[in-house]
């Protein structure tokens, strides 16, 4: 046993910028492997298409893909949604588009936190345009009580509350995302 395998391990480096251990190294591999699990059964006939979010759906993605049993593709979008500060602008801007074509593919949109629901909204609306044949979400963390749009999401990995969060993917001015477990942030924006 490491010391990462203890839910109460914090990174010493980012100590003085994270409160608790929200979601655990363990819990979240523990859940992924549920999620692929699931997709697996599910996408059994026809295995979908990735799509990550970058960049906060990164390590998600990276975990999830190989917990999926099937021959899955993969590709990548990066949005941004928020600038420096830890609440939304509702503006969503594409920074980097898909690299193939939607037209009857089953995709599946990889995310990590749906908060306000306004970037999801969003994709969701961009990506229906090009006529996939379905097309579902699969978000490690939801909100609960936040979204400002109502989503229907497939897969959630884990329903939180409303505070703002650091780690496995989800960054603070695009720090913390190394870290390998999910964390509250109590540091300044
Ligand atoms: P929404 O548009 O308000 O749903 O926000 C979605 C995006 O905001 C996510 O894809 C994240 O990139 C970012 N975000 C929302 N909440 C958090 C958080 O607690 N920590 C880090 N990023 C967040
Ligand atoms: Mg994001």
């Amino acid at each position: 046993m490491t010391a990462h395998d203890s839910p109460d391990f914090t990174a010493h480096w980012a100590a003085h910028d994270l409160g608790d251990v929200l979601v655990s190294a363990n819990a979240l591999q523990a859940r992924i492997k549920e999620l692929g699990a699931q997709i697996t059964r599910e996408y059994a006939d026809n295995p979908p298409l990735l799509v990550c979010v970058l960049k906060g759906a990164v390590n998600f993605m990276s975990d999830l893909m190989r917990a999926i049993e099937l021959p899955v593709e993969i590709d990548f979008m990066a949005v941004s949604s928020y600038g420096a500060a830890t609440k939304t602008s509702g503006v969503v801007r594409i920074v980097k588009d898909l690299d193939v074509d939607l037209a009857n593919r089953d995709v599946l949109i990889v995310e990590d936190v749906v908060d306000s629901g306004l970037t999801l909204n969003y994709l969701r609306q961009y990506l229906g345009a090009r006529n996939p044949r379905s097309l579902h979400v699969c978000a490690l963390l939801l909100k609960e009580g936040e979204q400002r749009i109502e989503q229907e999401l497939k897969y959630v990995g884990f329903t939180i509350g409303g505070d703002f969060v650091v780690g496995y993917g989800l960054d603070v001015n695009e720090r913390y995302r190394n870290l390998d477990a999910i964390y509250t942030f109590v540091g300044e924006a």
